[in-house]
């Protein structure tokens, strides 16, 4: 009975922290229940797993359903090493338009501020924007720097996010046909 109770405040709590815009902006390719339950949710805001990370693995990882096989980004070998999670770079809900008025695709960038339009927070820049309409188009280069692989880098060799470095590397092509999402986008 309390746990009966329990659910359905639960969802009254789930309906009414939908804004309309929210509940009906999704990728085509998934959908709500991939995510949230409202029975046996493990995690915050009614999902299915301990946290988000692990929840889209249960898909995107080796065992999980999708044909699209991501991991985190991370090297653990070098000095300062990092590691960036899931909701790191992406959005949970829908692609968002970027800063230049165009619409950023595999929901890549994060309402941050509530300014609607795609940002990542970066380990070293703060807040930046990230600009990614495009697979063959991951770099925006000069004089922005805002593209979904070099928004954050400060300290890689190519691909900073400022006129520092090498920005000729390998400029529009998939940087993932490489770096492989599913080896963390190392090669
Ligand atoms: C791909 C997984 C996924 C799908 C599909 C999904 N959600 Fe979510 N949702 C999340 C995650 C992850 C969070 C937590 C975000 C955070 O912690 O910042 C969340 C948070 C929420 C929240 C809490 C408020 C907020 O925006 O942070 C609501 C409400 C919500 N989702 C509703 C929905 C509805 C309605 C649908 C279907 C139209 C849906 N979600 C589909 C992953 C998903
Ligand atoms: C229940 C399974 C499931 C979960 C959980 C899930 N996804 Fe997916 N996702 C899919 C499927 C299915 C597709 C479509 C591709 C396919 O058919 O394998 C997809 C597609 C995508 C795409 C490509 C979208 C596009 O428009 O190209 C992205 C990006 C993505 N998922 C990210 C995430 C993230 C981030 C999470 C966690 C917040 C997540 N997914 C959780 C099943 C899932
Ligand atoms: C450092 C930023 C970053 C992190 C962290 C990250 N992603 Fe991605 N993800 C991207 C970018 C950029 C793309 C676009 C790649 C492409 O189209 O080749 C992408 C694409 C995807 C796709 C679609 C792949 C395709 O081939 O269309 C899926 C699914 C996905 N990510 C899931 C995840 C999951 C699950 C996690 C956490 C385990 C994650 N991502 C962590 C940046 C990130
Ligand atoms: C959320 C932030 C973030 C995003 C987005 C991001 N990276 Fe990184 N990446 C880092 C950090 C942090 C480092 C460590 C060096 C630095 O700070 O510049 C790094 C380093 C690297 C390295 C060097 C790793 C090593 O072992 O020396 C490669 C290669 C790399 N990133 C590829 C990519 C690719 C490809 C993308 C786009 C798909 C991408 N990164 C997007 C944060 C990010
Ligand atoms: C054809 C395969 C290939 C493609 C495509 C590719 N890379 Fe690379 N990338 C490499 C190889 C190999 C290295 C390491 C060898 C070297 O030093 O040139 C590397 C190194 C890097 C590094 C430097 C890591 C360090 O040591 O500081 C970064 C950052 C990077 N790539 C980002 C990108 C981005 C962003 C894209 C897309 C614009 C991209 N790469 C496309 C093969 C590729």
């Amino acid at each position: 009975m309390i746990r009966a109770l329990a659910v359905y405040l639960a969802i009254t709590a789930l309906a009414t922290l939908i804004p309309a815009d929210r509940a009906d902006a999704l990728i085509s390719a998934h959908q709500c229940a991939y995510c949230h339950t409202t029975h046996l949710a493990l995690g915050d805001t009614l999902l299915h797993a301990a946290s988000v990370e692990a929840l889209c693995l249960s898909c995107h990882g080796p065992a999980g359903i999708s044909v699209l096989k991501a991991e985190v980004h991370t090297d653990s070998t070098i000095a300062p090493s990092f590691r960036h999670t899931c909701l790191d770079c992406h959005n949970p809900h829908d692609n968002l338009p970027n800063w230049k008025g165009g619409e950023n695709i595999a929901l890549v960038g994060l309402d941050l501020e509530d300014l609607g339009v795609a940002r990542i927070l970066t380990p070293n820049s703060g807040i930046r924007n990230v600009v990614f309409e495009n697979r063959t188009a991951f770099t925006q280069g000069s004089p922005d720097y805002d593209g979904a692989c070099e928004t954050c880098h400060t300290l890689t060799r190519f691909h900073r996010n400022t006129a520092d470095g090498t920005h000729t590397h390998q400029v529009d092509t998939t940087c993932t046909s490489c770096h492989n999402h599913g080896n963390y986008f190392l090669r």
